[in-house]
């Protein structure tokens, strides 16, 4: 289906990757018609977002019922798609369903074939038994989503991929932060001067997936890496202390820091691999990018962390 304002299908809506894309689309309602996808339209964050974007079309859809996904997909454009690993149907503490993340991705995927959607966009990741040339098997968050990337690329539909950087946000919801003397300690698993590419979940994927919509037809078929650049724990610290002039040190934590042998395992894949390694060109069309993607020093300012108990 394709029309002059293409209307394009948002899963994961309420969440980090699905509403930053929600937020950048629905500031051009005369660009774009915005269909948000929820388990459940009656939740806080779904409420709160309809009320500030009434022009979206709110849909209730589970990634992991079938059935309820062709309604969602219906008449789209294009499709935005998320998976969910770290959550109880999927991952916990003593049982894993290793095919449950790929499952989510070919439902969204399926019901895109079957309603004729246009394009679809994915948020996927690099295989970590390829990157480690098969040594690390254990990343499953990885091999789910990369899984999920390699079934949509072989269909016959037009689509792209995005892999997101490590999230910046996770040094404010996973870092161990503690204070010694005059300055603050960020403590976070693998080797702090290692550089990996990072992002900020909520300010760069949305206009880069509008990027990715607004030029489709020079899109199909690629994988677009999100990320600024590449950051190692030492520079993220360095540049808290340019922002907010607190003292800040990196300390390395074990990779078995969270207990999670799944984590475990991508952090031990940290040490010696650069989860970009696999997509073409790396970072170099995010300069075609008309966007500023965040540095570690916008980072800080935009999240007006003023240190660890403030
Ligand atoms: N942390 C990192 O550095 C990093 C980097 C790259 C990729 N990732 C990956 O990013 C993904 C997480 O994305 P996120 O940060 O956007 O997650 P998030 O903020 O936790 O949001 C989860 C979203 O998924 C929706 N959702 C959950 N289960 C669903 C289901 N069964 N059916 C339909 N919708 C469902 C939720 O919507 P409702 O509750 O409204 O239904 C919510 O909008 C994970 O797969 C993770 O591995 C993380």
């Amino acid at each position: 289906m394709s029309s002059a304002k293409p209307l394009v299908v948002i899963f994961g809506a309420t969440g980090n990757q699905g509403g930053s894309i929600l937020h950048v689309l629905a500031e051009h309602p005369d660009s774009y018609t915005v269909r948000a996808v929820t388990r459940s339209t009656k939740s806080n964050s779904a409420r709160e977002l309809a009320a500030r974007y009434p022009l979206v079309q709110w849909v209730e859809a589970d990634i992991d019922i079938p059935s309820s996904l062709p309604p969602a997909v219906a008449n789209a454009d294009v499709v935005f798609g998320v998976t969910q690993f770290f959550q109880p149907s999927v991952h916990s503490a003593d049982k894993t369903n290793e095919n449950a993340e790929f499952q989510q991705g070919k439902n969204i995927i399926d019901a895109c074939v079957a309603e004729g959607v246009g394009f679809v966009v994915f948020s996927t990741t690099s295989s970590a038994k390829k990157l480690s040339n098969g040594k690390i098997t254990g990343v499953l968050h990885f091999e789910g989503k990369y899984k999920i990337q390699e079934y949509l690329l072989a269909l016959p539909i037009d689509s792209a991929i995005v892999q997101m950087g490590m999230y910046y946000q996770n040094y404010l919801q996973s870092a161990a932060w503690s204070e010694s003397g005059d300055a603050v300690v960020i403590a976070f698993p693998g080797d702090v001067n290692r550089k990996h590419p990072y992002a900020d979940v909520n300010r760069d994927l949305g206009p880069y997936v509008k990027f990715i919509i607004d030029n489709r037809q020079q899109s199909k078929g690629k994988i677009f890496p999100v990320s600024s650049g590449y950051y190692s724990t030492t520079d993220i610290a360095n540049a808290l202390t340019k922002v907010t002039g607190l003292p800040a040190v990196a300390v390395e934590l074990p990779t078995d820091a969270y207990g999670d042998k799944v984590l475990q395992d991508m952090f031990e894949l940290l040490k010696t691999c650069n989860i970009f390694a696999d997509s073409p060109g790396h970072l170099d069309t995010n300069k075609k990018v008309p966007f500023e993607f965040t540095t570690p020093e916008t980072f800080w300012e935009t999240s007006k962390f003023k240190g660890p108990s403030n």
